[in-house]
């Protein structure tokens, strides 16, 4: 029992110097929680800054390289590549996301020449691809088709796979994707390419910075509400990690991050598997924002936001900023 009785127990005591709170710490954050998402654009030499994601650029491919160079000497194990496609090349039928050549292919193969300790993982999603913002194709009254959509994602994540991806996240939510990927998988020879299945994603308000950065913004058609899911719900993202993991997902996401700690917490709870959260570009942006306007420190938010994830039970984080904060811990 806990004695709880004043003043044996001071719960000060502990907390008088930081070698105790080191001591007693009961989580920890460091470099290798973190995998740090970038953004491709065509050409050579560009770093374009992304206006509503202050201090993230989208890179062409010879620049990812550095930063992938970078993401390796500060000590964060994985990189996740979004591509932003140019608008001729998105059409009806997402046809460039199975080009072995597109962008997001060529940026694997130059990071796996140029930094190959560091681990590639890559969207399975048509988003970037299609002519309407939409992450999967759509019938005529614009409704996405789930069936249809999986034997895509099917082939793109082959694709993906074929040109060097560690790690294949789709991100879609359409039913049934994650055991028709794992079966292609196996087939093609790629046992060990992993899948984190972005499996309890959100129709979220706070994706809007990472659609100005993949320049699906103003392109998208509707909202993403019909495969997305209810921010009202919470037992329902347990089935959606079931399904996942007896579909083969080696690690399992919950997106948007912060507002929905609740969830990582009971898929912990539940599941024995990696839970992954990701800090959506919303979410930094509001950090950012903060800090611009003098209402925070931004290091320290991002540190203490960051451990909130690891407190909830997330064994990683995709964050924008996990740079800053490989730095600020001291790689
Ligand atoms: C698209 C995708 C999205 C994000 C990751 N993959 C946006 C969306 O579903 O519209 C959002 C990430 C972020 O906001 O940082 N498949």
């Amino acid at each position: 029992m806990i004695d709880c009785s004043f003043p044996a127990a001071r719960l000060r005591r502990t907390r008088v110097g930081s070698w105790c709170r080191d001591l007693v710490a009961e989580t920890t954050l460091a470099p290798s929680d973190l995998i740090w998402p970038m953004f491709i654009t065509e050409g050579a030499g560009v770093e374009e800054p992304i206006a509503t994601l202050p201090g993230v650029s989208r890179c062409s491919v010879d620049k990812l390289v550095g930063q992938a160079r970078e993401a390796r000497a500060l000590g964060i194990p994985c990189i996740a590549l979004f591509p932003n496609t140019p608008p001729g090349l998105r059409t009806e039928d997402a046809s460039e996301a199975l080009n072995p050549d597109n962008l997001i292919c060529r940026a694997i193969r130059a990071v796996k020449d140029a930094v190959p300790e560091i681990g590639i993982l890559t969207d399975v999603a048509l988003d970037p691809y299609t002519a309407d913002g939409h992450d999967g194709i759509t019938d005529e009254a614009g409704y996405v088709l789930n069936d249809e959509t999986s034997k895509i994602l099917v082939e793109q994540a082959l694709v993906q796979a074929s040109a060097g991806a560690d790690i294949v996240a789709p991100s879609d939510m359409m039913d049934g994707r994650v055991g028709a990927i794992r079966k292609a998988l196996e087939e093609d020879g790629h046992p060990n390419v992993q899948i984190m299945a972005y499996a309890a994603k959100y129709a979220s308000a706070f994706y809007g910075p990472f659609r100005d950065a993949v320049g699906s913004r103003g392109l998208l058609k509707g909202d993403k509400k019909s495969y997305q899911m209810d921010p009202r719900n919470s037992t329902e993202a347990l089935r959606e990690v079931a399904m996942d993991i007896a579909e083969g997902a080696d690690h399992v996401m919950v997106k948007p991050g912060l507002p929905y700690l609740d969830i990582v917490r009971r898929v912990k709870e539940r599941f024995e598997i990696p839970v992954f959260a990701y800090q959506v570009s919303g979410e930094y942006a509001m950090i950012e924002a903060a800090a611009a306007a003098g209402a925070g420190d931004r290091d320290a938010l991002v540190l203490e936001t960051l451990i909130a994830f690891k407190r909830a039970g997330c064994v990683g984080v995709l964050s924008y900023h996990a740079p800053v904060a490989a730095r600020l811990l001291g790689a």
